[in-house]
């Protein structure tokens, strides 16, 4: 395995992923001092995206993501981008937290105005881990978990708000089970259409769902019936009628 880089926090390398895109001396100080603040001592030189001669695992419209080290150990650290528009990821952080709490998610380690350190999921998302090659039964089985997971967070009040574009929101771990990350969208007063927006997601939408047809027989209209009853009664029964249709037992 090759040797693993790892640069404190100081480190003029991490400048462009601590303030990111542009670099704000006021918006990096402030990210250092919230990473100290969190525990996060140094950052691994890992991931496929560069930002100058430094690495991250993840980027998106709000934050980026490195792989940051907490006692010595790995984690998943999102830094509030310099230009985003959101003031704080506390909130974020909360929802998560929420999440946790009926086993849903990255397991939250920490949060701050401008760092989240989580639990780091390797893997790949749906999409890519579809296109591995993997066992029917194995397909089955994760496409149960996400279900599972996306009916919880209706149950539970928590709309995530990203998921009927999933792509990058749902990864199969290494390990494996699913995991469904970023609640930065997510609110608990929105009306949930979690899992409405994932059956959408995968058996609707044409990428996604041909590569899921060589697993899972799916009647679309009887499927949109199916989905008609859970949206105007979200139940463990009418998840059920879900199941059987999808044969996922
Ligand atoms: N806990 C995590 N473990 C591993 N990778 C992650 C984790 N959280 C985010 N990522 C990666 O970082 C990317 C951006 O994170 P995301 O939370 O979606 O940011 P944003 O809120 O800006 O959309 C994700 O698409 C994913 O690839
Ligand atoms: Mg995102």
């Amino acid at each position: 395995m090759a040797e693993r880089v790892v640069l404190p926090l100081e480190d003029r390398r991490l400048k462009a992923v601590f303030s990111y895109p542009h670099f704000s001396r006021r918006h990096y100080e402030a990210v250092i001092g919230d990473l100290r603040g969190l525990g996060v001592d140094g950052v691994v030189l890992a991931g496929e995206l560069e930002a100058g001669e430094a690495k991250m695992i993840g980027k998106g419209c709000t934050a980026v993501v490195c792989l940051g080290l907490m006692h010595g150990l790995p984690v998943a650290v999102k830094i509030r981008r310099s230009d985003s528009c959101r003031e704080s990821l506390e909130g974020e952080g909360s929802n998560l937290e929420f999440a946790n709490s009926f086993g849903v998610g990255p397991r939250l380690f920490g949060v701050s105005k401008n760092a989240i350190a989580m639990e780091h999921i390797r893997g790949l998302n749906l999409a890519r881990w579809l296109e591995s090659g993997p066992q029917s039964e194995t397909v089955k089985y994760m496409v149960r978990e996400v279900l599972e997971q996306c009916h919880a967070l209706d149950s539970h009040g928590l709309d995530h708000g990203e998921l009927s574009n999933a792509k990058k929101h749902i990864i199969i771990k290494e390990g494996g089970g699913a995991c469904i990350i970023d609640f930065e969208s997510a609110s608990r007063t929105r009306k949930c259409r979690n899992l409405t927006s994932v059956v959408n997601y995968i058996f609707f939408k044409d990428s996604i769902s041909r590569l899921i047809g060589l697993h899972i027989g799916v009647d679309r209209k009887m499927l949109s019936e199916i989905m008609m009853r859970y949206k105007a009664s979200p139940s463990d029964r009418a998840l059920g009628a879900l199941f059987s249709h999808l044969k996922l037992y």
